[in-house]
């Protein structure tokens, strides 16, 4: 399957996904990399694999729009079936989302519904709480609010600082993400509104 990225910053989440490629767990191809910052390491990340890359600088629109269908035309191009967003910073607006005729996906660091949004960590510790983790869901017109598809949890330990969790949540999502990727691909995904039902694996109960 063709899959595009997005992603604003450092790209770490777009590397566990290109090595599940690379190792063969993840049957998809990345054929391209797209952001909205110039200097995102994840375009250098890209180039060095080898994989085209475009920026969208938000200031060479005049609206998101004009952005959008730049973004849209760009994934024709390159025949994406699949849209994955790996800490892009943007929230896509609801004509992009009805008019692309593939999957998009997002991971974000909290269990949502909890702490959409920015900073998602320091959310999580301001607000006290035991536990904290990542999702993958369906991107849909809201914040962080489509389907969700994996979650999981880790520990919120005491002494934390917005760092160590974050860094404790990323390992997570490294793990995340590729897996609810395979297995949206692997045809195991059913949508039923808004829940999302894994169908079984092969051989498991
Ligand atoms: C991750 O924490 C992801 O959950 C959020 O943005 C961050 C991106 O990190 N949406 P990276 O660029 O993949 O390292």
């Amino acid at each position: 399957m063709r899959a595009a990225v997005l992603a604003s910053g450092r790209g770490s989440n777009l590397k566990a996904l290109l090595e599940a490629a690379e190792r063969g767990s993840l049957p998809i191809k990345i054929v391209a990399v797209g952001s909205d910052q110039a200097g995102a390491k994840a375009l250098e990340l890209s180039r060095g694999a080898g994989i085209p890359t475009r920026v969208f600088p938000s200031k060479d629109y005049p609206h998101r729009q004009a952005q959008e269908e730049d973004l849209l035309i760009w994934m024709r191009e390159h025949r994406v079936e699949l849209l994955l967003l790996a800490g892009y910073m943007k929230v896509l607006g609801p004509q992009f989302i009805r008019q692309a005729n593939f999957p998009i996906l997002n991971i974000h660091p909290s269990l949502l519904p909890a702490f959409p949004g920015l900073h998602a960590q320091r959310q999580a510790l301001e607000y006290g709480v035991k536990v904290s983790g990542c999702t993958v869901h369906f991107v849909d017109e809201g914040l962080d609010s489509g389907p969700i598809l994996l979650q999981e949890v880790v520990p919120v330990l005491p002494g934390d600082t917005e760092e160590s969790l974050a860094r404790r949540i990323l390992e997570a999502e490294h793990r995340l993400y590729p897996e609810a990727v395979r297995l949206l691909v692997a045809g195991k995904v059913k949508r039923v509104g808004r829940r999302i039902q894994l169908l079984q694996q092969e051989g498991s109960e």
